[in-house]
């Protein structure tokens, strides 16, 4: 199964969905921003800008708030800068990416409001439906191109299944302690695919120097089975065990399930975008979030909630409705039970990457 068909965050704007929910993103969106400011920098360093129009793309945006956190964060960086320089503000044109089953109708009401207060700048939103794993744009589009928390989401799991056909990563739903090397072999493989898909799309559509900023969860860790990388995934494969173990879930429909989702090191991320080749690397750094950061978080239900609003649509993909409620309480509970057990606290690993377009060299 393709992870179009089936990933989408929990929509609508009540409190337990994504829009709601989202308090690492809109963390991360917050620790960011500096990156974008200076990628903005750049684009007036090479002469992109001042340009009649500026095109940004935010690809992952989801339904919102953290896409809006970005679209303001670009326009008061150029009009900062334009400000400074005594010239005019350019147009900006925003196109708004993520897979077509997204909840786009919350995502047109908040940019609606956004506009709003933006009314004395030339301003327009288009949605761009589709996966950021093929072409999205024609050539040449792109001044900018921002995606967060987004680009770890794999097109699909690795297919995890022995020469006969039985399941390799039973009774987990992603790489852990005792899952077998070809696991991880097998998750690395489809990340390197997927992300060079990625890159070399997008390097069709950007403009020469363009700039590419993108966060993404990963780990520090060589070992794709540290805590940093699986803490929620064992989890929820825990508390999937559990209600397999009441009889609620069939065996085979655990053992048959693998996220589509890769946590990669900082080394796996440079040698993707280095063997594809059409950027260069300006910045390549790694920082950590505390899970259960009070400051983020009121409490560990809370920690649940948010990965309720970024998991349940898979989990209702594979599971059913039925079984949803009682999952995510179970979950909830052994996430508070594991927390309270920590000795030391578990960090959760983004990688930020900024890239600059090569210039195209003429055909020999
Ligand atoms: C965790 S959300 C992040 C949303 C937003 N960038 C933020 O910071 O709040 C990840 C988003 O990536 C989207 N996504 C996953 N795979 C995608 C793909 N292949 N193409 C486009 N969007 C994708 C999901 O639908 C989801 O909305």
């Amino acid at each position: 199964m393709e992870s179009k068909d089936m990933i989408f965050m929990k929509k609508g704007d009540g409190e337990s969905s994504y829009a709601q929910s989202s308090f690492l993103a809109q963390r991360i969106a917050s620790i960011s921003k500096p990156v974008v400011q200076s990628a903005i920098n750049s684009l007036f360093h090479e002469n992109l800008l001042p340009y009649k129009a500026l095109n940004v793309a935010d690809l992952g945006c989801s339904a919102g708030p953290n896409t809006f956190t970005l679209m303001e964060t670009i326009i008061e960086s150029v009009k900062s800068k334009c400000g400074e320089l005594n010239c005019q503000l350019p147009e900006f044109q925003f196109y708004l990416n993520d897979l077509p089953v997204n909840d786009f109708n919350t995502l047109f009401k908040g940019s609606s409001s956004f506009l709003e207060r933006y009314e004395d700048v030339s301003c327009f939103v288009m949605g761009a439906p589709g996966s950021f794993h093929g072409r999205l744009f024609p050539t040449d589009t792109l001044h900018l191109l921002h995606s967060s928390y987004s680009v770890h989401w794999l097109s699909k799991a690795p297919r995890l299944v022995d020469k006969d056909g039985l399941p390799l990563n039973k009774g987990k739903i992603y790489i852990s302690k005792t899952s077998p090397p070809s696991v991880k072999e097998a998750y690395l493989a489809q990340f390197q695919q997927d992300f060079g898909l990625f890159l070399r799309s997008r390097s069709q559509e950007m403009i020469p120097d363009g700039r590419v900023v993108l966060i993404v969860n990963g780990r520090q860790s060589s070992d794709a089975t540290s805590k940093e990388s699986n803490f929620n995934w064992e989890l929820l494969a825990e508390a999937i065990s559990h209600m397999v173990s009441l009889g609620l879930i069939a065996e085979e429909k655990l053992d048959s399930f693998n996220i589509p989702y890769y946590m990669a090191s900082p080394e796996e991320v440079k040698d993707v975008v280095d063997r594809e080749g059409s950027f260069a690397i300006e910045q390549l750094d790694t920082f950590y979030i505390e899970n259960g950061d009070r400051a983020i978080w009121d409490n560990e239900e809370k920690i649940a909630q948010s990965v309720r609003s970024f998991t349940e649509s898979m989990m209702l993909h594979q599971f059913g409705i039925e079984i949803l409620d009682k999952l995510y309480a179970n979950f909830t509970h052994i996430l508070i039970r594991d927390l309270a057990r920590q000795t030391e606290p578990n960090k959760i690993t983004s990688i930020i990457l900024v890239l600059r377009r090569n210039v195209r060299l003429p055909s020999p």
